[in-house]
């Protein structure tokens, strides 16, 4: 075993902060942060989770070498670059739209740490696990194990659930995070203790279709849905990666207040949702709700200049 393998099988520290949030004080409620964003500097947030036991497999198997999908400012395909590269792992990333004349900060650091990129039409993307097309990238690149988008593969329960392991779980009424693609959430909601709440916060509009998705990939693990786990549809603010001048509000008055950054694809947004909710009376008083910082703060090099003007905004506006 090298050095790398080892540290990576060492359980992370990750601090438990608590929010002193003059909403949440006003309405009895108790908002602890886990900050997930502090796990590594580059496998950050969720992804340390969620690659953990789908890079292990990979090792142990004959072809090092695994093919995902993203965007050009996908938190996935940057904390598997950067793992393939430290582990020794060939990476190749399908990437969706045609290649840009200057590639974004996140592909940028992605080509340095060796990761080879392929950018394919939004048609082809949105037929990307097509079996002509994987036989084209395997004719180029060898046999090769495949990630699925954001990295809920058949691993990802089984290292989500690990999550719940960093903090004292049993004693939150609530847990909330955001989900993507909910691998994250099932993750939680297999690792939960009984009587615990789960909110998760779809960062797409029209995420009902997390419903099932979530149950496919509990039954993928073997795991009984538990229940006792629900998902905010209304959280969306309009859809994925658009940021409204409330969201950035509510993300400058968590800073100001605790000093921990968020971002505005999604644990912003989760943030923003259990807001309304507090503010909404939703939630009992006495409450103890953990947020999951769930990372991704790389990818905010690419909104900085939208997210003031929304901030900006939101400041005429109240
Ligand atoms: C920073 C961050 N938080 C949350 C999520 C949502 O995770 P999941 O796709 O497991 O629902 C993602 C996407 O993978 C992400 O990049």
């Amino acid at each position: 075993m090298n050095v790398n393998e080892l540290s990576y099988s060492l359980r992370p520290e990750v601090p438990v902060v608590t929010a002193e949030l003059v909403d949440f004080q006003a309405a009895g409620i108790r908002l602890d942060l886990l900050r997930l964003d502090s796990v590594h500097p580059m496998i950050s947030g969720n992804k340390w989770f969620k690659l953990k036991y789908a890079l292990e497999a990979v090792l142990r198997s004959d072809f090092p070498r695994i093919l995902s999908f993203g965007g050009a400012w996908s938190n996935h395909i940057h904390a598997l670059a950067f793992a393939g590269w430290e582990r020794g792992i060939e990476t190749v990333a399908v990437i969706r739209g045609e290649r840009p004349s200057r590639l974004s900060d996140t592909l940028l650091d992605a080509q340095r740490w060796g990761m080879s990129l392929e950018f394919v039409s939004r048609e082809q993307y949105r037929n990307k696990y097509d079996e002509v097309f994987l036989q084209s990238l395997r004719a180029r690149y060898g046999d090769f194990h495949i990630l699925p988008e954001g990295g809920s593969g058949e691993w990802v329960v089984a290292g989500c659930r690990e999550i719940l392991t960093l903090c004292d779980a049993a004693d939150y009424d609530l847990i909330c995070c955001a989900c993507g693609t909910g691998g994250t959430l099932a993750g939680l909601v297999a690792g939960k203790p009984e009587g615990l709440s789960i909110l998760g916060v779809p960062v797409l509009k029209g995420g009902e279709f997390l419903y099932q998705d979530i149950r496919n990939l509990l039954s993928q693990a073997g795991v009984d849905d538990p229940g006792g786990w629900q998902l905010d549809l209304e959280g969306h603010e309009g859809g994925y990666a658009k940021i409204t001048p409330a969201l950035a509000l509510s993300m400058r008055g968590f800073f100001e207040a605790t000093g921990v950054e968020l971002e505005p694809v999604y644990t912003g947004k989760a943030f923003l949702a259990l807001q309304r909710r507090v503010r909404a009376g939703k939630l009992a008083r006495g409450s103890r709700v953990l947020l999951i910082h769930t990372g991704g703060m790389q990818g905010l090099r690419g909104m900085q200049e939208t997210l003031s003007k929304r901030l900006s905004q939101g400041r005429e506006n109240s």
